[in-house]
């Protein structure tokens, strides 16, 4: 099973996929998200935009897993839900054209909670209900796996020759990681919040403390450094309250600490290609599944 990386952005699906299956392509038209995915992985990346992508070009990559985290801008309250009257839906409308002129093997998707019961959601059902897929979804979540971040996603899975599950979560048998194991031995002085935007933003931050064993983050958005709420959460630790640095929330997204934002990025683009991204834990489990599942084809 060889994986086509679809709105691949800087390769969560990658990363996860490493020492599981072959990434044989990956798709994102973004050129900050193409020039991370390049620096850090070798599977050929394309620079594509996938809004009417030819079935030809898709059909030469010979995936037979499709892994797709298509703009949730339209399933989400600040980018006005839209659904597929949303500009920004345009390229997975394509996509679920190309799924049924081509019926890849097996289809994994990601978004936001929002898509469940979308026009979209409902459209990508109709295409796999016609190419005989069998189906599973439902909202995951990092903090179910041990890990203290919160990003509850939706994702599906579908296969047309076997029966995959989602993997069941939250799991017992994952040890807790505390938050400490996550942070930088020596974070940037220009992390610190000043005492006028604590002031100013008092009561309505997220902020949790370096020390607590317990602490769970609240899930790290691209607008993470740039609105002050509902972004992120921010560190208390021995010298005052900081937002989270890039390399804490690629750690807790799961991204290796290789792992490395080429240097000319900004930091605004760097924090919103971060905030795109997938949490890798969850993604892993998921191809698990869908290999140990999927298994040899049983019918034609
Ligand atoms: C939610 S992000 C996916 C992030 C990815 N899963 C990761 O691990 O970084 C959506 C991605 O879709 C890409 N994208 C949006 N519209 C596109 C289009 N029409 N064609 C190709 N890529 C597109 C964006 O550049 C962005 O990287």
């Amino acid at each position: 099973m060889e994986i086509l990386e679809l709105y691949a952005g800087i390769g969560g699906c990658a990363v996860a996929a490493a020492g599981r299956l072959p990434v044989i392509a990956a798709i994102d038209q973004d050129e900050a998200a193409h020039h991370t995915y390049v620096h850090n992985l070798d599977h050929p990346a394309h620079r594509w935009n996938l809004v009417g992508v030819r079935p030809e070009r898709l059909a030469a990559l010979g995936a037979s897993l499709w892994w797709m985290s298509p703009p949730c801008q339209p399933f989400t309250v600040r980018g006005r839900g839209r659904d597929v009257d949303d500009a920004r839906c345009q390229s997975f409308l394509t996509v679920i054209d190309r799924i049924e002129a081509l019926w890849p093997d097996a289809i994994a998707l990601e978004n936001v909670p929002g898509f469940a019961g979308s026009r979209a959601h409902a459209r990508l059902r109709a295409v796999l209900r016609l190419g005989g897929y069998q189906v599973d979804e439902g909202l995951r979540c990092p903090s179910e796996l041990g890990v203290p971040n919160r990003r509850r996603r939706f994702y599906l899975v579908a296969h047309r020759h076997a029966e995959v599950r989602l993997p069941p979560i939250p799991d017992p048998a994952v040890p807790r990681r505390p938050l400490s194991g996550y942070l930088d031995p020596e974070p940037e002085g220009t992390l610190y919040l000043s005492d006028a935007f604590l002031q100013r933003y008092r009561g309505a931050l997220s902020v949790v403390d370096a020390r607590d064993r317990l602490a769970i983050c609240e899930c790290f958005t691209s607008a993470y450094g740039r609105s002050p709420v509902h972004a992120g959460s921010y560190l208390r630790d021995d010298v005052g309250v900081r937002r989270f640095s890039i390399s804490e929330t690629l750690a807790l997204l799961g991204f290796p600490a290789t792992f490395r934002l080429p240097n000319d990025l900004s930091e605004g683009k760097a924090r919103k290609l971060v905030g795109n991204s997938l949490s890798v834990p969850v993604v892993a489990r998921i191809l698990d599944t869908i290999r140990d599942m999927a298994g040899p084809r049983v019918a034609p």
